[in-house]
């Protein structure tokens, strides 16, 4: 790309759009296209899906899958590093019942820092993946009361150890297999996605790998954000409550209509980058008939898939029309098993902390021939009272 190359205008209308657009930065890791949606170190998200978590963690890291010696190793480097400081379970067990899931989340990482913090941000990359589905489960454990946290057993895999670790009661045993998915589809998303965005800024400050996380996760917990997750399926159980036939296309359109005239929220419909389904949507649409064909908040989902779209198109007034990714991870997580809405925001917090805690290890380590971007300073033009 030509030094001077210009990628983007700004004029007057561009302000106070939420930087909606702007290139500000490279990011080896992923790219979300809007057309073809999202890529992992150039490969195509539904390629990824079904591969081994760690080995698409290692993809994002080094930006090249590894051979099966490097993720042998790599997965032996995950154990080493997945011991979970004591102090960090009893600081989980001393949190507010009352406080929302994700508020437990900020409050361990940063107890995860406080104990277990390096300093550096490739050590803490390396701890914070290891020891984070420890503490997630612990958090899952102790806020919903199913007893204490179940001990680590870390050579189990890193995702097949995390259920093993929630022992959720009424867990399906298709729990791991769609948690493996999700993971791989929540890791990352580009480098401009608002939680990845700020945990990035916060680092160029030079703080830590875990308040730049604790950032990060404040972030991913606004409900236009990360915990979309847990409105959508809020959103389906109320839909639920109205249409007794959930492939009742009819019935949906009329709701969606009378929704929409209260200037009501199709949520789960809709991207700040994406024109296309959202292609993590739609691989979560197949392993739904994979794993819960007969949910009946799934096949809710499905009828709005095709009733939504169809209504925003003909309405044209958005931009994005399609379902994304949060549209049916809900339901898939309640069909197999995890049926408490409030805890889907820790479970994408799980897997987001894997993607920004890498763009952060890029950015402190290696952009800028190994310099590093530097801190974080746009500016604003003025706009108040000339005196
Ligand atoms: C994400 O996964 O971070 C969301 O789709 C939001 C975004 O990309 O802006």
């Amino acid at each position: 790309m030509a030094e001077s190359e210009v990628l983007f205008t700004i004029t007057r209308e561009s302000l106070d759009t939420g930087l909606r657009g702007f290139p500000v930065g490279t990011c080896p890791n992923s790219h979300v296209d809007p057309m073809k949606g999202l890529f992992y170190g150039g490969y195509a998200i539904p390629e990824l899906a079904d591969k081994e978590p760690e080995a698409v963690i290692y993809l994002l890291l080094k930006r090249d899958f590894p051979t099966p010696v490097q993720l042998a190793d790599f997965k032996q480097e995950i154990i080493s590093h997945s011991k979970l400081h004591p102090g960090v379970i009893e600081h989980i067990k001393g949190l507010p019942k009352q406080g929302h899931p994700m508020k437990w989340l900020l409050s361990a990482l940063n107890a995860m820092g406080m104990y277990s913090g390096t300093g550096d941000y490739a050590q803490d990359y390396l701890n914070v993946i290891a020891q984070l589905p420890e503490a997630v489960a612990a958090i899952f454990r102790i806020r919903s009361g199913w007893g204490d946290p179940i001990p680590s057993r870390p050579e189990m895999g890193w995702m097949e150890n995390f259920v093993y670790m929630l022992g959720a009661p009424g867990a399906s045993p298709k729990l791991v297999q769609l948690l493996r998915s999700f993971a791989i589809l929540h890791f990352d998303h580009g480098g401009g996605n608002l939680s990845t965005f700020v945990g990035k800024s916060v680092a160029s400050g030079l703080e830590d790998m875990y308040g730049s996380l604790v950032a990060a996760m404040a972030a991913l917990a606004g409900p236009l954000h990360g915990m979309a997750n847990q409105e959508c399926l809020r959103f389906l159980k109320t839909i639920s409550k109205d249409i007794k036939d959930p492939t009742d296309e009819a019935a949906v359109h009329t709701y969606v209509e009378n929704l929409m005239a209260r200037g009501g929220v199709l949520y789960g419909f809709g991207h700040a980058v994406l024109r296309v389904e959202d292609p993590r949507a739609t691989v979560q649409y197949g392993l739904g008939e994979l794993l819960a064909p007969k949910d009946p908040l799934f096949r809710l989902a499905v009828t709005l898939r095709k009733v939504g779209s169809e209504f925003l198109k003909k309405k044209g007034k958005a931009a994005d029309p399609y379902p994304n990714v949060d549209a049916v991870s809900g339901c898939l997580l309640s069909a197999c098993g995890l049926t408490d809405e409030n805890y889907y925001t820790v479970l994408f917090g799980l897997s987001r902390c894997v993607g920004i805690a890498g763009q952060i290890v890029y950015e402190r380590k290696e952009a800028r021939g190994g310099k590093g971007v530097p801190i974080v300073r746009p500016s604003y033009l003025y706009s108040g009272p000339v005196r």
